[in-house]
């Protein structure tokens, strides 16, 4: 599959991405499949410097051009890895406790630096298709998980991380907030 990671100053970036029609397509999965495996990859050092790319741990669908409400995550816990492709997934509740990443949040779209706290729901509930495992979810994630699940949800919306950040008091932290 022939690609490049679509940046930030593209105005496709900044498009509301579509609902999928599910039972899946077999494009739409081979997409999903090809967005995972470049995750995976791109935390490998010698491939990562080899090909020039960047290590992530999320992928939205339109980061690749693809206009669908579709994202991959890939990362691994002290205890375990955690991965999804996530089809149509909907934030169906989130706690009022926020939460926020403290060297601030990174992204394989964006190439500048954008210093600050991304401000976060501490803990959502997110329900999705999860072609990994071709079955529907409901997944509880709280801190770093709900911070990276939030991260690739906003993109289907067009939003940006640095979005979130206030740009007069980006250091700032919220009541409620805790910084992780
Ligand atoms: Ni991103």
């Amino acid at each position: 599959m022939k690609f490049k990671i679509i940046k930030d100053k593209d105005p496709k970036m900044r498009k509301r991405s579509e609902p999928v029609s599910l039972p899946l397509s077999e494009e739409d999965k081979a997409t999903l499949d090809f967005m995972l495996n470049y995750l995976i990859k791109s935390q490998d050092d010698d491939y990562a410097r080899k090909h020039h790319i960047k290590a992530g741990v999320g992928l939205a669908a339109i980061q690749i051009g693809v206009l669908k409400r579709m994202f991959v995550v890939y990362y691994q816990s002290e205890s375990e890895v955690v991965q999804y492709q996530l089809v149509n997934p909907v934030i169906i509740e989130s706690s009022v406790r926020l939460c926020a990443l403290k060297g601030g949040e990174g992204c394989l779209s964006v190439d500048e630096d954008h210093p600050g706290l991304s401000h976060r729901h501490y803990m959502i509930k997110m329900k999705a298709f999860d072609a990994l495992t071709n079955q529907e979810v409901n997944i509880k994630a709280t801190g770093f998980e709900a911070v990276l699940l939030q991260h690739e949800y906003d993109h289907l919306d067009g939003i940006f991380y640095y979005d979130r950040i206030d740009k007069n008091h980006p250091h700032e932290v919220k009541p409620n907030e805790e910084i992780i």
